[in-house]
């Protein structure tokens, strides 16, 4: 017997005209939507031996992380073919007849996967219009032995992920004045954790009325995202509102609460959420980097060395604050205050 009620199986139902109440989500009417013009950098030059080029890149990645905590990741090296396989294979995974389904309910917020729905089922006032699968990738490898296809495409997708995000690490590092390898030092990173979210967003009769994913930032220090071709992302720029329409063959960037964290402050973490809508199924999956789950975390120790520079966050250790980020509810960044 099945045990969660999945919105895809709800929003596949023959007669659903509209939404059931627990998924409406209350929108300030005041909110605008506006169309972004979001930084764009290119892996490339932040990876190459030319060191003007090289700068010029880093100096884009801080001025990105600073004003947008977002990116358009491009020349970044993971083959498309890879991109588009392991979207399809999530879709696949979702696919699978319900009965199958419920061996990849979780444990607890711990377990290596977690098939579920909403954001926390069991806690949510307000549920979210999505189903997800998450697998923890890093330290410890693991993955769902069906479908065939994500389980023989999620190790390369991890792999190649994961150079991206080594290189990143550095990269953001330098960005904030420190030696290339400090964070990855300080947090850890050898052993960082790193999870495979995917997220499928049914069509819904109502998309004006629900929320894909309710307004939030990640835990991580960053995300790196990539989607099927329809939109719903929105990240929030000055109080306001962004579409997201990622260029084709790009990977989306994101800075979570740990980035600003160690950069005690300097990035902060961008709020965002997904919209829904009535056409078609969107599909998104996000690769989520933190620090080792046994990192005590705090803001980086060259940063707040100087005479009269203060932490402005307290050390906590990584696998608290995702325990207690993973069992509350979704609310904006209230995590990051509540803990601080
Ligand atoms: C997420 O924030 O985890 C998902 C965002 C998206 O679906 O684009
Ligand atoms: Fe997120």
């Amino acid at each position: 017997a099945r045990s969660i009620s999945c919105v895809k199986h709800l929003a596949e139902s023959p007669n659903l005209s509209s939404i059931p109440t627990n998924y409406i989500y209350h929108t300030d009417p005041a909110e605008t939507e506006v169309e972004a013009s979001i930084p764009v950098i290119d892996f490339s030059l932040l990876t190459s031996h030319n060191p003007l080029h090289k700068a010029k890149a880093i100096h884009d990645l801080d001025q990105a992380c600073q004003d947008w905590g977002f990116f358009i990741l491009v020349n970044h090296g993971m083959p498309e073919e890879l991109r588009q396989g392991v979207l399809e294979a999530a879709a696949e995974f979702f696919n699978l007849p319900e009965a199958e389904k419920p061996e990849f309910e979780p444990e607890n917020v711990l377990s290596p996967i977690r098939y579920g729905t909403s954001f926390n089922a069991a806690t949510d006032n307000v549920f979210c219009w999505r189903d997800f699968l998450k697998v923890f990738v890093h330290p410890h490898f693991t993955s769902p032995h069906k479908p065939q296809s994500l389980r023989q495409l999620l190790p390369e997708y991890c792999e190649r992920s994961r150079d991206v995000v080594s290189k990143l690490s550095k990269a953001i590092s330098q960005s904030l004045g420190l030696e290339e390898t400090e964070m990855e030092t300080e947090l850890e990173l050898r052993s960082s954790l790193q999870i495979f979210v995917a997220n499928y967003y049914p069509r819904c009769p109502n998309p004006e009325a629900a929320m894909g994913i309710l307004p939030h930032s990640d835990h991580g220090l960053f995300t790196l995202l990539i989607q099927n071709d329809v939109g719903g992302l929105q990240i929030q720029h000055h109080q306001r509102w962004f579409n997201v329409n990622p260029p084709p063959n790009s990977i989306l960037v994101n800075t979570g609460d740990h980035l600003e964290i160690f950069s005690n402050g300097k990035y902060k973490s961008v709020l965002h959420r997904a919209v829904v809508n009535d056409k078609t199924a969107r599909i998104s999956i996000a690769m989520a980097n933190g620090p080792s789950l046994d990192a005590v975390v705090a803001p980086a120790r060259r940063l707040v060395e100087g005479e009269g520079v203060v932490a402005a966050y307290a050390a906590m250790k990584y696998k608290d604050y995702l325990l207690e980020q993973q069992s509350g509810q979704l609310d904006g960044k209230t995590m990051l205050k509540r803990v601080r």
